[in-house]
């Protein structure tokens, strides 16, 4: 996997946050995390695969997402891996 291949945390243990539930995701070189909530229904992102124009298709009833959008929303959260 290259650098900036981007990746979803499908085998962590649930990250949940203030009664959030969130996934990881590594996107060129950063990480997130975002709400493991479906814009559509809810459905589990985290369960989905990106796909190769960069979007995270929904197991439930398969819409894809930009992934550019989803960490542009003010509900996703982006880590700090180096704080320095
Ligand atoms: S819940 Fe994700 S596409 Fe419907």
């Amino acid at each position: 996997m290259g650098a900036n291949a981007s990746w979803i945390g499908h085998d962590l243990p649930p990250i949940v946050r203030s009664g959030v539930e969130y996934f990881l995701l590594s996107h060129r070189g950063q990480l997130y995390l975002v709400p493991n909530a479906c814009p559509h229904r809810g459905g589990p992102l985290k369960f989905g695969y990106i796909n190769e124009k960069e979007q995270i298709v929904c197991p439930m009833h398969h819409n894809a997402y930009s992934i550019e959008r989803l960490i542009a929303r003010d509900t996703t959260l982006r880590l700090c891996v180096d704080p320095s």
